[in-house]
């Protein structure tokens, strides 16, 4: 009596399917099926969805990725704001923290859900009727960015909840890059000539932050759910229940949660987690206790912006013992000299180390280390590795001390030192191959000339045969001499010889930026180009002229003054030129323009303009838009509905005014420095 399933039936049955083994896989961590027998599973549905494109609904298994590259990221308000968590670095802050939680609830003894500190970065999840919604990143904890497109593309992140789920649900958690993703991603990375990322939270985030979804599906990243914003219905009873419920919805919660009662339990449970930390799949850096029952939760509320019922433990920075090899002097991109210990290799805070700056010379001598000792590293968070001493009990014998070369390594030439300076540095510029390789990397990398395909490889090989000695060089580079490089096809010449041309046109920020001119970052290059408008104009500037632009102090005054006196640059500038590198005129500078020019203005509330074309008109009249009010802000703008930051703007007092006011202030010129409201 079985008659054939119609199109919409067999639809529904792979996606109820495919659902309930990405459920398995990604919550339950129970894969039920073979990667071979998902993927047979998930090609029916997609022929199904192509031959019937009337049945693809967005929360198919399917429609992961989608959409359209963004030029910039929305704007969030959190209904229920996201808050942070107090720290704790040691055994006697934590039994504070117990001891006020008992004194605040007269009892003697608390339950607690404890939890793993995750290191990745926090997210907030609506679902509405089952699907997801909205995702947003944190921010600063008022309002974040509107993510929703690239956290669709993370596999463990449902589209479509349980049916049980709660009609309205904001789910919390965590963005974690797994080890495994990291160190394929960072091979990638480095492959391609792009720089490594320092380690999975900077690579979660960075992957998070990308504008077009597509590359956000090609990064492996996961999500952990650890609690709620708001939900319809009954609320559990304990944070354990909770957690245990957003399982039961179809969210995945880390298997290594667990109730535990009073602070001995609390020091046992961080004790263990230490211990099985380095085997964990994804980077942790603590353990959290959160007051298990909610109703207690409810009576101590928050202080500022964390609860009070809620502890973060760190872990010490994780340190390891290694050798030291060798040491290495590199010269970076403006000639300074560093010496680096080249380590044997040791994974420490979860990544593994092979080399760790050792400053200067001084430094050097300061820990008295030498080639052949035993050391122990040290790496926390996104700091470079670092040599924190020496094991000076197991020196080898033969061990002997470092000094540092009078010449620099790669080209010879005799070493400087600035007085009142530790570092020394090679005084030969361009015509140092260590310098023109950092150089050119940093001219073509994408925030400076964007050219594409120029990865560091080809770079060190246009260096050796000599066939780029100036920056200029690059631009009279013809296709057949690109293919006679190693691993160049013709066609790969040709791509390269063709971006190398589309990046003649630029913009001027970039160009400035891209002359790798030290102690001017890329937004300094903006705020220069924007005041002169012309390069002619910033390179006859003097000191005091250059001063007057925002963010430019004497140190970065006198890099800029030193670089374009230096006739090799400006020669280096007229070849550019003359090889037709070109950019649009600047917009009139908004220095006199524009009234609200280099104010900081934050936004609360609703306006009558939406949020983004507000701060559009608002950035275009040069001011910057920051999320949070601080006593550096200029100006709340305050809406309809106006959030806490109006209370923090009155006791900051900040100047306050209203979305009236401040399309006056947009219309007239100098405006701003007259108001007084
Ligand atoms: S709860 C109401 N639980 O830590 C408390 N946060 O330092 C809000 N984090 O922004 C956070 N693991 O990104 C909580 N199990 C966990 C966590 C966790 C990591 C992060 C989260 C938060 C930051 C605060």
């Amino acid at each position: 009596m079985s008659r054939p399933l119609s199109a919409t039936e067999q639809v529904s049955t792979l996606r109820d399917q495919i659902r309930a083994h990405d459920h398995a896989y990604y919550v339950l961590d129970q894969p039920r099926i073979s990667d071979a027998e998902y993927d047979h599973l998930f090609r029916q549905l997609q022929q199904l969805e192509a031959e019937h494109p009337d049945l693809v609904t967005p929360d198919s298994p399917t429609q992961r990725v989608g959409g359209a590259p963004l030029t910039q990221f929305p704007e969030v308000t959190h209904r229920v704001p996201m808050l942070s968590l107090a720290n704790a670095f040691s055994e006697n802050e934590v039994e504070g923290f117990d001891r006020r939680i008992c004194e605040l609830l007269g009892v003697d003894s608390v339950d607690y859900t404890a939890e793993p500190k995750l290191d990745g970065l926090a997210v907030s999840l609506s679902y509405e009727a089952g699907l997801l919604v909205q995702a947003a990143t944190r921010g600063d904890g008022q309002s974040g960015e509107d993510v929703t497109s690239n956290v669709r593309t993370i596999l463990s992140v449902p589209l479509r909840l349980n049916p049980a789920a709660p009609d309205l649900l904001q789910v919390r958690g965590e963005i974690v890059m797994p080890f495994a993703g990291f160190e394929l991603l960072n091979q990638q990375q480095t492959a391609a000539g792009e720089k490594p990322f320092v380690n999975p939270r900077n690579a979660a985030a960075g992957s998070l932050r990308q504008l077009d979804p597509r590359v956000t599906a090609t990064r492996p990243l996961a999500f952990l759910a650890y609690g709620i914003g708001d939900l319809s219905g009954a609320l559990p009873e304990t944070q354990f229940d909770l957690l245990q419920q957003l399982r039961l919805w179809g969210l995945p919660v880390s298997p290594l949660v667990a109730r535990v009662t009073g602070i001995a339990a609390c020091m046992d449970y961080y004790a263990r987690l230490g211990q099985r930390r380095a085997g964990l799949p994804y980077a942790i850096d603590g353990v959290v206790y959160k007051v298990d029952r909610i109703a207690q939760q409810q009576k101590l509320g928050a202080v500022s912006r964390a609860p009070r019922w809620a502890l973060a433990h760190k872990f010490p920075a994780e340190e390891a013992e290694t050798v030291v090899n060798q040491i290495d002097v590199q010269v970076g991109r403006t000639g300074a000299v560093t010496p680096v210990a080249r380590l044997r290799p040791v994974f420490v805070g979860g990544v593994t180390v092979t080399s760790a700056t050792l400053h200067n010379q001084d430094e050097i001598r300061r820990k008295d280390l030498r080639v052949g000792d035993t050391v122990v590293v040290r790496r926390a968070g996104d700091v470079i590795p670092e040599v924190v001493r020496v094991v000076t009990a197991r020196r080898p014998a033969e061990a002997v001390p470092f000094v540092m070369p009078e010449n620099c390594p790669v080209c010879g030439a005799g070493l400087t030192q600035a007085e009142g300076e530790a570092v020394l540095r090679c005084p030969d510029g361009l015509a140092c191959p260590a310098q023109l390789h950092r150089t050119l990397t940093h001219f073509a990398s994408r925030k400076a000339m964007d050219i594409d395909g120029l990865g560091d490889k080809l770079i060190e090989q246009l260096v050796a045969t000599g066939m780029v000695r100036t920056l200029a060089d690059l631009y009279h580079l013809k296709p057949p001499q690109l293919a006679s490089l190693d691993r160049m096809a013709e066609k790969s010449a040709e791509n390269l010889f063709q971006a190398l041309r589309a990046s003649r046109q630029t913009t001027l920020p970039r160009f400035i930026f891209a002359l790798g001119i030290r102690n001017v970052g890329e937004a300094t290059a903006l705020a220069l180009a924007r005041y002169f408008r012309t390069l002619d104009a910033l390179m006859e500037a003097d000191l005091d002229e250059l001063e007057r632009v925002a963010d430019v102090g004497p140190v970065v005054a006198a890099s800029l003054r030193e670089f374009f006196q230096e006739p090799d640059n400006r020669r280096v500038i007229g070849e550019l030129l003359a090889a037709g590198i070109r950019w649009p005129e600047m917009p009139v500078q908004p220095e006199e323009a524009s009234p609200l020019a280099g104010k900081t203005i934050v936004l609360t509330g609703s306006f009558s303009l939406p949020r983004t074309e507000l701060k559009a008109r608002l950035q275009s009249a040069g001011a910057r838009v920051s999320g949070s009010v601080s006593a550096q802000t200029d100006f709340l703008v305050v809406g309809e509905k106006p959030g806490s930051k109006l209370e923090r703007a009155k006791t900051l007092d900040v100047v306050i005014v209203t979305e009236a006011q401040l399309v006056e202030l947009i219309a007239t010129p100098g405006g701003a420095d007259q108001t007084s409201v």
